[in-house]
Parts: structure tokens; sequence; C-alpha cells
């Protein structure tokens, strides 16, 4: 055996005896405290929650019931009335539990368990930390240690994203996707709406948006490197109504998840421009885009183009709640700016130096108005590069370079580099027996050994990096089943990232812990890429 996997062997074997008195959850609690002593929850106990916690019991019960019908039916019983009685496991609010305000305290006695919390969200983590540990117990008979966790995030922007273009997700799907975050704590769906080969939210402004921009012709086959290139001959798209994301808007907001809109500018808008010509910055129509890649298609910055974009905005302010809309900004090709005589003329009018100040410009005049509305611009990291707006935060994806410069201007900062957080890359090698994937190598080892505060940047500066978050961009994520395959368990080792503090985190003790959790994912119907289980 190499003398490696020797390490490793026995490092898991040490893990497993210190484990046999812990808790087995992903992302690992801040402090845990067990004693020796085991818990005796079984099916007769009873579930109750008190008068304040009644928001996140109701949420959570559906949850549990929906798991426990298939598991063991009986455990979860909401009482009206908090009584105080023996076996009995209480779900309460408590404004004296040391924690900030995301965090949970779990006291487990023999014949008690007390899930306490000073808010609504606090106690839900708690919750989704319990049915953590409860699972083995239905399916193993593996009870428990007694003892006390105290627990918070170490990060507010916990985030996973989702490109519902390039293959589009029923909301059945997105559902479960809001599942998945909720079961690994957490709290961002970004939901990436719109991109040159589909937009797919309906704007009653512009109903050619989707009636246009939702359906492309045709979709290419294989990877966008393969020459020559081929098509698979069938219309494809979709679109959610304004219901349908209203009621996703509740669905995440119900799991403690906020969902952030993209609406991308003024790049990767071919779509746009193939169902409204007029935004266009070339000189002819165009469709929505059937290959994977980039597009010179932009949209023009004449004020006619800002009424529209202000338009839609205006209609997506209205279904997402959320303080941040991302407005994407990135990969913008400008040869149609540089090209087009009246643009030019009016960057010169503007008295500004080149294509990228007159992208600045462009995103400026959007983060005026979203913050008339009172709300905040969000970008990709292109955003920085003729000068930032004033209060845009940025999402740094070319790598950390991006989100470093942004902290030290004091901007906040969202952490996704491509390096650690792109899901869409393959995660095991040999890459030829993994389904096709749109390149690179991001292990789960990798993604566990991120830590979104670079060393460069002073105690001052860190605290301008409110998290990181996983890409998932899906031209080559044609099923639901696959995008799962691709997250799980990759999101299971970011929650760690996000959650836990540095000291506390240990790989070899993260895989022993995923082997429960993924059970888990199983018993809810969930598929997940098995090929760096233990
Ligand atoms: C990106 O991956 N183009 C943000």
């Amino acid at each position: 055996m190499p003398v490696k996997n020797f390490v490793l062997l026995f490092a898991i074997l040490c893990l497993s005896v210190s484990n046999a008195f812990c808790w087995d959850i992903i992302p690992k609690p801040k402090t845990e405290k067990p004693e020796k002593e085991l818990c005796g929850l079984n099916p007769t106990w009873k579930w109750m929650a008190g008068p304040d916690s009644t928001e996140a019991i109701r949420s959570m019960y559906r949850q549990f019931e929906r798991w426990a019908d298939t598991t063991a039916t009986g455990y979860f019983k909401p009482l009206d009335m908090f009584e105080k009685c023996p076996r009995v496991v209480s779900i309460l609010i408590d404004k004296n539990v040391k924690t900030g305000t995301e965090g949970y305290q779990i006291r487990i006695k023999k014949e008690e368990i007390v899930v306490s919390a000073k808010t609504v969200r606090g106690l839900f983590y708690g919750l989704v930390s319990l049915k953590q540990l409860v699972f083995p117990l239905f399916k193993e008979r593996k009870p428990f240690p007694c003892g006390t966790i105290l627990d918070e995030p170490r990060f507010t922007w916990r985030g996973m994203h989702l490109d519902v273009s390039r293959h589009f997700f029923s909301v059945q799907e997105v559902e479960t996707y809001i599942e998945m975050l909720a079961l690994h704590k957490m709290n961002v769906f970004h939901w990436h709406l719109t991109d040159d080969q589909g937009w797919r939210m309906e704007v009653k402004a512009f109903p050619k948006l989707t009636e246009v921009g939702a359906f492309r012709p045709q979709t290419m086959n294989g990877h966008h490197r393969d020459k020559p290139r081929t098509f698979d001959g069938k219309p494809y798209g979709g679109f959610y109504t304004q219901d349908q994301i209203r009621h996703i808007v509740q669905y995440a907001s119900e799991r403690m998840i906020t969902v952030i809109p993209e609406i991308e500018m003024p790049g990767h808008c071919q779509e746009m421009i193939a169902a409204y010509p007029e935004l266009a910055s070339k000189d002819t129509t165009t469709e929505v885009m059937t290959v994977w890649g980039g597009t010179d298609h932009i949209l023009n910055p004449f004020p006619p183009t800002f009424r529209f974009l202000e338009k839609v905005l205006d209609e997506t302010m209205a279904l997402f709640p959320s303080a941040y809309i991302h407005v994407g900004g990135d990969e913008a090709m400008k040869k149609h700016w540089r090209k087009n005589t009246r643009i030019q003329k009016f960057k010169d009018s503007l008295k500004l130096k080149n294509e990228d100040e007159l992208q600045s410009w462009f995103i400026q005049q959007i983060d005026h108005y979203l913050v008339s509305k009172g709300r905040k611009l969000m970008g990709w990291d292109e955003i920085l590069e003729g000068g930032l707006a004033q209060n845009a935060a940025v999402m740094s994806w070319q790598g950390e370079k991006g989100g470093i410069e942004a902290a030290k201007m004091k901007h906040y900062v969202v952490m996704s580099p491509g390096t650690h957080c792109y899901f869409d890359h393959y995660q095991h090698e040999p890459k030829s027996e993994e389904p096709l994937a749109i390149g690179g190598l991001t292990t789960l080892e990798k993604v566990y050994s991120y830590d979104p505060q670079p060393a460069v940047l002073t105690a001052d500066e860190k605290k301008y990096i409110m998290g990181a978050q996983g890409n998932v961009w899906t031209e080559y994520i044609q099923t639901f089943s696959q995008v799962q395959y691709m997250v799980l368990p990759r999101m299971a080792a970011l929650s760690e990232v996000v959650w836990t503090e540095v000291p506390s985190k240990n790989y070899p003790g993260f895989k022993q812990r995923l082997q429960p959790l993924s059970a888990l994912y199983g018993a809810q119907g969930w598929n997940w890429c098995r090929k760096e289980m233990p």
C-alpha cells in the first residue's frame, strides 16, 4: 500500500475511534461537547415546538414528514402546546443562546433534546443538524451521544448558483435543488435566468423575451471544441411564469434561502437581441444561440436600452425581494461597440477613453437605478475593468484577483473562483470515465481546501468577503440527475468552507461524516457522485 494511502487509512481509523463519541454533522459545527452517555431517542418520543418557533417548525416538519414517510413515520408529530414531559424533543426560541442570529444550540440528554436559538433562522439550522443526526438512527439503529452542540456560520453568503438558460429545469427540480441547499445550510440561491441560449423569466412588459427568447431552434452536439459542429435539430426551451417564480422565492424563503436573480447585461444577451433587435449594437437580426461559447452580440448603450432594462428590472425587483440584484457583466465582447460609429461618437461624447470604460458607465447607470429603488448591484469581476460602480458588489470568478481588488476598495465580495468553486468542471479522473464536462478538474478535496479569505488581505479588508459560492453552468448538463451528480458531494465540501472555522476543518473527518449524509441523499432519491466515498 502506498505510504499516502496508509496515512489516510490510519487517520480514518483514528477518527472512527474518536468519532464514536461525536456527531456526524455536515457542515461541522463550531463547538461540540459530546458525553459518554447515549441518547435514548426512539419513535415514542414527542416533538414539541415553543410558541415563537412555529414558522421554522412548520416548514421543517413538511420536510421531515416527506422524508419520514419513506423511513420511519411517527417520529415527527408537532404538538400545539408546549408542555414539560420526559422523552421529548423541544424546539424553542431562546434569546439567551450564546450565538449570532444564524446560530443555534442543541442540548442532548438521555431523555430530552432541546433545540434552541435566538431566531427562527437559527432554529431551522438546528433542525437541519438534528435531521442529519436522527437519520442514521432510523436506518442503522445507530444511537448518538448526549452532549451540547453550539453552532453558527463563519460567513453570511453561502451560495449555490444554477444556470437554467443553457438547460432548463422544471419548478419541481428547482424545488429539489433548494432542498439540497437547505440540507447543507446554504442560504443563497443564485438563479442564472438569462443567457445567450435562452431567456427564462416571464416579463409582462416584453412578451417576446419569452415568446422568442426562451426557445432556440436546435442545440449543438458534443463539446464546443469538437469539429465539425453537428446539431440535434430539435427545438428546445421553456420559461418560468411570474407565479412560478413567486412560488420558488417563497419555497426558498421557508428554507432560509434568499434567491438572487441574475439578468445578464450588456453581453450574454443574444437571446434578448433575438427577441428585440433594436437593443443590438450590430445592424443585423439574430437567433437565440444554438452553440456553446462566447458571442459578440452586445446591447447598445443608448437611452431606449436603459428604459427597456429598467422595466425588466422593475418586474425582477417585484418578484425577488433580495437586497442584491445580479446583472452579470461578464465576458462582454466589445467588437460591435468598436465597429459602430454611432456608439463610438456616444462614447466620445461621454468623454470615455475606451470600451471598458463604456461598460463601466453602462453598469453605473444600472447601479444608480437599482440604488434608487433601494437595492444593490452585484456583478461578475469584469465590472471592475473600467472602474467599479459606486455601490457594486463583486462576484470573483476569474480567480481571486478581482475579489481582492474589490475588497481593498471596500466593496463587498463573494468568492467563486473557477479553480475551486466551478461544479461544471470534472470532479474525478480519468475524465474519460466521467460524463462530458466543460473541462477543468475540481476534486472534492480541492473544494474542501478552499479558504475564501485570501491571506494577502488585512483583517479589515477580510470583512468585505461575504462568503463563497459554487457555480453550476449547464452547457454540458442536460438533466437534473446530472446536476445532482455534479453538485453532490462537492456542495457538502463547500458547505464546510463557508460554515466551519478553519481550525475545525479536517478532510478525512469530513469524508467519514459524508457517509451518513450520502445515505440521506439516497433516502431522498437524489443522485450523487460516489467516486470519492471512502
Ligand atoms: C462566468 O463563468 N462567465 C461568470
